[in-house]
């Protein structure tokens, strides 16, 4: 199996700008890899992150939308998650079940086990070996969405806090699986610190 690492973060943290250039990094050291996102990254995904993003429309109840990621996710894994590991690939994904914990979780309010076990069944118990946390205050990274806001970017400062501290307290809780990042350095320093880690997580193949 392939190294699986996923990036994690609040609102306007640069997550999508350092998968990417993670992505050109690794491609540049001819080591086959694959990036990818959530929700979406299927076509059945990608029809479920119109849903949750959209703004109008009919109001989703927070079990809803926890079961609306999930299905996303069980495509998203089924159909190229564990097929490219399998084939030894790096997986990077922008975004992944740690983001259900928060915003679900502790932004929504919904019980923690409770999402904990529709991950699990969702992945079939897949966990990521480094999850890259992003860190930025919630005000920082919202005044940095510049396009229209979409449901999430639409909820009050306290949502964005309680993700925040959600992401920190798990972050703190297993270190050796998180790199946890301050998000307002400049993106070089950034993509230097990931790559340091991630290419001792690759040692082997580098
Ligand atoms: P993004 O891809 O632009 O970050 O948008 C995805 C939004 O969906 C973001 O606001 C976080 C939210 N989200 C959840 O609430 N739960 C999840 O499980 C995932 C993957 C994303």
């Amino acid at each position: 199996m392939g190294p699986f690492i996923t990036f994690e973060g609040g609102e306007g943290c640069g997550k999508s700008t350092q998968s990417r250039l993670l992505l050109k990094k690794l491609e540049q050291q001819n080591i086959p890899v694959v990036l990818t996102h959530e929700p979406g990254g299927t076509s059945l995904g990608t029809e479920i992150r119109k849903l949750l993003k959209r703004k109008r429309g009919s109001s989703i109840a927070p079990q809803a939308e926890l079961f609306l990621f999930a299905a996303s996710r069980v495509q998203l894994v089924a159909e190229l998650i564990r097929p490219a590991l399998e084939e030894t690939k790096v997986v990077i994904c922008d975004r992944f079940t740690d983001s259900t914990l928060v915003y679900q979780g502790y932004g929504r309010g919904l019980d923690l086990t409770t999402v904990e076990t529709v991950n699990n069944m969702a992945t079939g118990n897949l966990k990521p070996d480094l999850t890259i946390l992003l860190d930025m205050s919630p005000e920082q990274g919202l005044a940095r969405k510049q396009s229209l806001k979409d449901r999430f970017e639409l909820e009050d400062l306290s949502f964005h806090h309680r993700v925040r501290e959600g992401y920190l307290k798990m972050a703190a809780a297993e270190p050796d699986c998180w790199l946890l990042i301050d998000a307002s350095l400049p993106e070089e320093k950034i993509a230097e610190i990931i790559w340091d880690r991630v290419s001792t997580l690759l040692l082997p193949s580098l």
